[in-house]
Parts: structure tokens; C-alpha cells; sequence
């Protein structure tokens, strides 16, 4: 469906409006300034060397997309390397392969749950200039196996990121979930709070020890800074707020509190696509389960943080999370963060997980290649803007529908954008299987939506534009493009490629009352720009 036809022939369907006023400076409930590299990405252990390459091939399709990020948000996106696979990995320091893996199929078709890694490993840190990181230490593996990998894994990342590279550290993923693994436990049913925070001190004495005698600038310059606790969630075995009180950062060594969080699971019974993520009550319901940890802990002081997030657990599942309708879920997902305060946000991916923003390489399950999801990240820094140039907060204005919601961006005190997210799915093929003819192939119903500002301001703005988040309907898998530009690999290796049959560069104007109104088709999202 080209936009053009929209606009002049009124070709769709247009079903409902909505307005809401705004003023000019920050709505009362606007969060604080971002800090750099909201959007971030956490990048599952076991794939790291897919997604980086090694320094004979340095994997340019990524580093190409972290480019695109940066330009947008004005810092490269922060990379966790970590995950379940990080509580798995060994070391083996006589082995050459960068990591050798065994699947299990019982416990995931996904990644291999037996791991050795060489030293090679860390060579994958040198392939993207400018980026940092957060390398996930094992937690998990107990007695002399995990004391061995400590040993002989910390020299080598402390000397592969040095101060330039890195960003913070971690201990362990998702220790909340030791006790009760799917995977198989690996810690016993007493193993509470006041244990995981000796634990956790005890390792944490050890790595700092090793990087004091390794790579002491590290220490000095204040580079030994944790994300922790990494837990999976707000409800599992072990509980944050007594974490916290049982002493978890004693030595002072924690820089932001560190929690992951997924909407539903992939093979969960009664997930889809519109019921879970294109639905904006179960984003909410979803992330408020942590505001309630961000205020209990707003004493500490320290910023709260989603390090591994994404739409639905176990990888994702096909023709959900991979579809332009969770690009569309990313969008408001990311957004709703940024406006309740989540300081960051790490999009989790692994080398053919449905829900990936790209795949790295190709294998025999997936193509390499530019996905539905990384649209949304494009979206979410395109927002948010450049935030090293000036303070963005967020507002979220909070249409009342489980259907659309629209937040504010506000630079330097000043409503600049607006971001609008349509999520009624429309299906672009037959039963949103991919292909076909959709069973719904009537026009593409439509909505408008009007921003009531004051006139006397609006008259001082130097023009409006939009740019819109676009594809033929919420099953697409393909064909997406952001203001009319696409990032796919098969086109300039991932760089920004202007297409020229989907409409850029539309311009609005007010009305002399201040109103200024767009109209969304049904699964998709715009931005309108104020330019002052
Ligand atoms: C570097 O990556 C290439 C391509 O995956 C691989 O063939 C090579 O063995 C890697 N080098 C090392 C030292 O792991
Ligand atoms: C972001 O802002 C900083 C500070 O003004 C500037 O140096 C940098 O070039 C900007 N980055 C982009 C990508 O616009
Ligand atoms: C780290 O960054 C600083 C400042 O940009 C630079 O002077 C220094 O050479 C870098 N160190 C390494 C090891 O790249
Ligand atoms: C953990 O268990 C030990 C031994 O039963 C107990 O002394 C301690 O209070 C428990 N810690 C918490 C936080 O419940
Ligand atoms: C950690 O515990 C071990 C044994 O329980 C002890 O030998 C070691 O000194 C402790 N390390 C630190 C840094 O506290
Ligand atoms: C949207 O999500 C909420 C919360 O999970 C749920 O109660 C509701 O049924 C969902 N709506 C639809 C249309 O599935
Ligand atoms: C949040 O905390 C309040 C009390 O402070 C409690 O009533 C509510 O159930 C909590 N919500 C969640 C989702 O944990
Ligand atoms: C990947 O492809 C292989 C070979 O076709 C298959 O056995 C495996 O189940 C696939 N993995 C997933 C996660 O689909
Ligand atoms: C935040 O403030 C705006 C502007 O006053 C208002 O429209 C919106 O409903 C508020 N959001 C929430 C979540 O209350
Ligand atoms: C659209 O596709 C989804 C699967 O993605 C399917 O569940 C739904 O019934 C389809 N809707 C229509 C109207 O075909
Ligand atoms: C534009 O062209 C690309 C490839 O040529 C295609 O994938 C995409 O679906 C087209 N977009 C629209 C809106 O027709
Ligand atoms: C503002 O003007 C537009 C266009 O003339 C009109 O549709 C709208 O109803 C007006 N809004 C108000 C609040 O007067």
C-alpha cells in the first residue's frame, strides 16, 4: 500500500480520531534526561563471535548497524555479552577455536548448553572501533571449573577492553532463576538472598583482585563498575529489594541496578501477535512490575536499567516476534520505558532468534540479514535524538487505548517530537501466513490523530514533518522501511538506502488554532518533528 494513495485518493478506510492537548514545555510527568546509549543491545554469549566476527574477518554488516544507531542517538548502542550461555562457558586456555559448543536439544534448540571457550574468544572485541562493552562473567559454574574460568578469562577481557572498551561488568545472568532452571538447577533450594550476596562478593573480591594485577588503569580510571543483579524478573526466587538489603553492593562497585524483562514466552498458550505485543495494556502491565522495584530503590540512588529484554522469552517465536507487528510492540515497548524512567535498554538477540534485530551470518536455519525488529530500534534513537547534544525526556501522553499510544520528546525543555504508534494488526497476506491474499484485502483502515497546541507558539515553528515507520502490514517480515529509507543488506550492506516507492520527507502544517493532525494507517507508527 503506497502512502502517496493515501494521502491523495483517500483510498483508506478512516475509522476513528483522537485529540489531546499539549503545551510546549515538559508535561509534569515527563521523565529526567536520558542518559547516552538508551538504545543498547545485549548479544547472547555463544553468538558473540557470529555477530562480531574475529579480527581476520570483522563481522562490517554489524558494526554497520551499530553505525546507523549512532548516528541517530549520537553514541554507539552499549553491547552486553552474556545470557544463559554465559553461566555455561568455560575456559580452556590451550584450546584455539574461539568457542567450541554442544547442543542439547532437551534443554534448547536454541544455543549450546555446554561450552568451552579459548582465548581466540576475545579477539571478537577488537573488530568494532569505538564500541564498549559489558563481558557477562560465569556465576553459575561452581567450585574449581568456575574458579578456573574466573581466573583465566579475567586478564583476558580486561586486557581486550582496557579503559576505552569498557563499558561496565557483569557477574552471572539471571541468578534468580539458579534454583529453579528449566535447564536444570544449579544451585540447591536453600540458596537464598544472603547467600547470592556472599557469593556474589566473594567472586566480584576475586575479578577485581585479577584486574588489579592485569590492568590496574582500569581500576584507577573507575572502569570496575557492575550492571548487576541481572535477575530474570520481579518474581522469582530470589527477591531484589532484599538482595539489596542483604548488602549487594557493600563494596560500592554496583553502577546501575540491572533487570531483564519479557512480555510472554514464545510457545506460551494464547500468545499472538495482537493479543500480547501489539497491545499497549500488556507493554504497560509488563514494565510497571519494575517501576515497582525503581521506587523501593530509589534510594540507592543508582539508575535502573532492562540489560536483556525482548518480546517473548525462549527466542521467539515465528511470525510474531519476527514480524514488522513486533517492530511496531519494540517501538512502544522502548518508548514506554524511556517515559517511566527505565534509564536503558539492552534488546536482547543470538544468532537465529526469531526475535533478533539482525542475523549476523548465515546458517542453515536463518539468512543473514537486516530484521523487522532493528526498524524499531532505528525508530526508537530517531525519537529520541541525539542524546549527548542536549537533555531528552520523555512524556508519555497516555491515550487510553490498548490500541495506540502517542509519547512527547522534549530537548532542552522544548517539545520537539511527537511519536504516535498505530498497533491494530492488518495482515498483508492470507492469515498473516506470509503469503497469499489476505482474507482482510479491503483498504487499510486509518486513524487520525490531532495535537491541540497553543496557536501563539505554533505560529513561531519553522515547519513540521513526519517521518513514518512503514511496511504492507503488520505479518510483514520484509519490505519495512523507516522515513522512506531502508537498511537491509542485500541493498548497500546495511547503510541508510532511500527507496523510492514509499513516500519521505511529508510535510504538515497546523491549523491557524494550533491543531496539528496526521493520519496513521492501521500497524504503524510516526514521528512528527517540530522544527523550532
Ligand atoms: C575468524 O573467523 C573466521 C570466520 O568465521 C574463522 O574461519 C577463523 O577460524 C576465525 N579465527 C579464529 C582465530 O578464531
Ligand atoms: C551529537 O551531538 C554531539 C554534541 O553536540 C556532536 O558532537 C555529535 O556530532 C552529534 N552526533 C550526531 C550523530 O549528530
Ligand atoms: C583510549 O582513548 C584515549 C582517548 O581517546 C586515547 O588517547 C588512547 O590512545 C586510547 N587507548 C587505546 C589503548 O586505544
Ligand atoms: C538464608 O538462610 C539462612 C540459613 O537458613 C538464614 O540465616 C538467612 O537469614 C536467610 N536469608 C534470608 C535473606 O532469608
Ligand atoms: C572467597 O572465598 C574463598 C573460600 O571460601 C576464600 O578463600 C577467598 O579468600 C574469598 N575471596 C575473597 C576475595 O573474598
Ligand atoms: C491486552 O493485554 C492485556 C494484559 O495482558 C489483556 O488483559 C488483554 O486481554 C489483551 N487484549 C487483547 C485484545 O488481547
Ligand atoms: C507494587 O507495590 C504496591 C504497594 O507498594 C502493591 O500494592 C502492588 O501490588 C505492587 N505491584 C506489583 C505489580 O508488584
Ligand atoms: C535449525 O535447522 C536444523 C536443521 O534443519 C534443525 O534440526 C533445527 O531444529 C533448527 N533449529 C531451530 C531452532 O529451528
Ligand atoms: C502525562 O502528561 C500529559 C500532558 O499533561 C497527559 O496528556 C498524559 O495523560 C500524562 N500521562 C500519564 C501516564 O498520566
Ligand atoms: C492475521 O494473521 C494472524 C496471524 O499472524 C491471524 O491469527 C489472524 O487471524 C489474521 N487475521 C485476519 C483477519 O486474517
Ligand atoms: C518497495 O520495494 C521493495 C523492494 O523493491 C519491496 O520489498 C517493498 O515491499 C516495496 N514497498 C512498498 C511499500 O511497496
Ligand atoms: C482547529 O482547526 C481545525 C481545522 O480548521 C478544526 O478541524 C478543529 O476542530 C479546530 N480545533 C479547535 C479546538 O477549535
Amino acid at each position: 500500500m503506497l502512502l502517496p494513495r493515501v494521502v491523495a485518493g483517500g483510498l483508506l478506510a478512516q475509522v476513528a480520531v483522537c485529540t489531546i492537548s499539549l503545551s510546549i514545555a515538559p508535561a509534569k510527568n515527563a521523565s529526567k534526561p536520558l542518559l547516552e546509549s538508551f538504545v543498547s543491545y545485549s548479544i547472547e554469549f555463544s553468538s558473540f563471535p557470529d555477530f562480531a566476527g574475529n579480527s581476520t574477518q570483522p563481522n562490517d554488516f554489524s558494526y554497520t548497524l551499530l553505525n546507523n544507531l549512532r548516528d541517530l542517538q549520537g553514541s554507539y548502542p552499549i553491547i552486553r555479552v552474556g545470557g544463559n550461555t554465559e553461566d555455561y562457558a568455560t575456559f580452556n586456555g590451550s584450546q584455539s577455536d574461539a568457542l567450541i559448543g554442544s547442543f542439547n536439544f532437551n534443554r534448547s534448540k536454541d544455543y549450546p548448553t555446554t561450552i568451552s571457550i579459548g582465548p581466540s574468544y576475545f579477539d571478537s572485541y577488537s573488530t568494532w572501533p569505538g564500541v564498549t562493552y559489558v563481558h557477562g562473567f560465569n556465576l553459575g559454574k561452581n567450585g574449581s571449573a568456575g574458579h578456573d574460568t574466573l581466573v583465566g578469562t579475567v586478564p583476558l577481557v580486561c586486557k581486550a577492553l582496557g579503559v576505552n572498551k569498557t563499558a561496565y561488568w557483569e557477574l552471572g545472568n539471571e541468578p534468580d532463576l539458579f534454583k529453579t532452571s528449566s535447564q536444570g538447577p544449579v544451585r540447591p533450594s536453600w540458596w537464598n538472598e544472603t547467600y547470592y550476596v556472599q557469593e556474589w562478593l566473594n567472586k566480584t573480591g576475586l575479578i577485581r583482585q585479577l584486574v588489579q594485577q592485569n590492568c590496574p588503569d582500569v581500576i584507577s580510571q573507575g572502569k570496575f563498575k557492575f550492571y548487576s543483579p541481572n535477575f530474570a524478573g520481579t518474581s522469582n526466587s530470589l527477591n531484589m529489594i532484599t538482595t539489596w538489603k542483604a548488602g549487594l553492593d557493600a563494596d560500592k562497585d554496583i553502577a546501575f541496578i540491572d533487570s531483564h524483562n519479557y512480555i510472554g514466552g514464545a510457545t506460551q498458550p494464547g500468545v499472538t501477535l495482537q493479543g500480547t505485543l501489539m497491545n499497549h495494556t500488556s507493554t504497560v502491565l509488563s514494565i510497571n512490575k519494575h517501576l515497582n522495584e525503581t521506587r523501593l530503590l530509589a534510594y540507592t540512588g543508582l539508575p535502573y536499567i532492562l540489560g536483556e529484554t525482548n518480546s517473548l522469552y525462549n527466542e521467539g517465536a515465528p511470525g510474531l516476534s519476527n514480524s514488522f507487528g513486533a517492530a511496531l510492540w519494540g517501538v512502544d515497548f522502548n518508548l514506554y520505558c524511556a517515559a517511566t524512567g527505565i534509564a536503558r535498554v539492552h534488546m536482547h538477540q543470538g544468532t537465529n532468534y526469531r526475535y533478533q534485530s539482525w542475523q549476523p551470518i548465515d546458517t542453515v536455519n536463518a539468512t543473514k540479514g537486516t530484521k523487522a525488529p532493528y526498524y524499531g530500534n532505528i525508530m526508537v534513537a530517531s525519537f529520541l535524538g541525539n542524546l549527548t547534544a542536549g537533555n531528552v525526556s520523555i512524556a508519555d501522553f497516555e491515550l487510553g487505548n490498548i490500541h495506540q499510544n502517542a509519547y512527547g520528546a522534549y530537548v532542552d525543555d522544548r517539545l520537539e517530537r511527537i511519536a504516535i504508534i498505530q498497533l491494530t494488526a492488518y495482515n498483508s497476506t492470507f492469515n498473516g501466513s506470509g503469503s497469499g491474499v489476505a482474507i482482510n484485502s479491503k483498504p487499510r483502515p486509518s486513524e487520525t490523530f490531532s495535537f491541540q497546541l497553543p496557536a501563539a507558539q505554533v505560529t513561531a515553528l519553522k515547519g513540521i514533518n513526519v517521518q513514518r515507520l512503514l511496511a504492507n502490514g503488520s505479518d510483514a517480515i520484509t519490505g519495512i522501511t523507516f522515513d522512506g529509507i531502508s537498511y537491509n543488506l542485500e541493498l548497500e550492506g546495511g547503510k541508510p538506502v532511500k527507496m523510492n516507492n514509499v513516500t519521505s520527507g511529508e510535510v504538515l502544517t497546523a491549523a491557524q488554532n494550533g491543531t496539528i493532525s496526521v493520519t496513521l494507517p492501521w500497524s504503524s507508527a510516526a514521528i512528527i518533528n517540530l522544527q523550532w
